[in-house]
């Protein structure tokens, strides 16, 4: 096993090694996505959509995120366990913030907590961090304001735009982020806000010039399809090769080929001829 990766750690990497982030919801994906060594893993609230079939990440509460992060965190050993603050878990105010990013550090295990939102959560994050709990921002798409945004959209596409996303990220930084993610945004867009803060960024759906890359887990090995946005790729398509074994599983029963012999648990002889008593 490499050195567990640290919150240090990854601010270290600005400029250097590329940063790799997967999603994970509960310990078995964790255990899969830790051994294939990426560097954090992300207990994303796209829970919501991917794991829970909701229509968008707003359906997802504090109690449901908990209990998932510490499943993560039960099934990580090396990567950074970072818990996704859900919708209305900061809105609020500063304290049920800092109250409900605790949580996720002291029930869930997590390293660090991820919110959403530019200048106006920058109370938040100066509250969180100062409560030392280290904090990951979100800019760009923020999924828990489609309503707002009036869908998922891509954000950030004039230069006035543009400009405004790198405000708020150096904002997010002098507030005490320790890196950002930044979510479709125009390629140039993104290296201009790489450039711009000294904390990792990490993208989705922004272009090659970040510090890092994350993706949905469950969409990276195809078994998630309902919807599948242009910044995605799939390296495998496990949800076929799911369903194939599934339907191969229901013929077998049917045919009565399975279970075979070697699936089954045998009894000594002798007390068998006393079942015929
Ligand atoms: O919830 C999530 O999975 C996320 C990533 C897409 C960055 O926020």
């Amino acid at each position: 096993m490499t050195d567990k990766m640290t919150v240090p750690g990854v601010v270290s990497r600005k400029g250097g090694r590329k940063l790799s982030m997967l999603t994970a919801y509960d310990a078995v994906l964790a255990r899969l996505a830790d051994a294939s060594g990426v560097d954090m893993i992300l207990v994303g609230d796209s829970l919501a959509m991917v794991g829970l079939g909701q229509p968008d990440t707003l359906a997802v509460g504090m109690d449901a995120m908990v209990h998932h992060t510490r499943a993560v965190s039960r099934g990580t050993e090396r990567a950074l366990v970072v818990g996704d603050m859900p919708f209305m878990s900061y809105q609020t105010c500063d304290e049920e913030a800092v109250r409900n990013a605790g949580r996720f550090l002291a029930e869930g295990r997590a390293g660090a907590i991820k919110l959403e939102g530019g200048a106006r959560m920058l109370s938040r994050v100066r509250a969180i961090v100062a409560a030392d709990i280290p904090v990951m921002g979100h800019i760009g798409l923020t999924p828990q304001s489609v309503a707002k945004l009036g869908g998922f959209k891509v954000q950030g596409k004039t230069a006035k735009a543009g400009r405004a996303l790198v405000d708020e990220a150096r904002l997010l930084e002098e507030a005490g982020c320790f890196s950002l993610v930044l979510e479709a945004v125009p390629a140039p867009i993104a290296q201009l806000i790489t450039e711009a803060v000294s904390i990792p960024t990490i993208g989705i759906g922004a272009g090659p010039h970040c510090d890092g890359q994350v993706l949905v887990t469950h969409d990276v090995l195809g078994l998630f399809d309902r919807f599948t946005p242009r910044f995605v790729k799939r390296y495998a398509e496990l949800g076929r090769a799911a369903v194939a074994a599934m339907e191969d599983f229901r013929k077998e029963v049917e045919e009565g080929t399975f279970p075979a012999e070697e699936h089954c648990f045998d009894m000594p002889a002798a007390e068998i001829e006393k079942l015929k008593d």
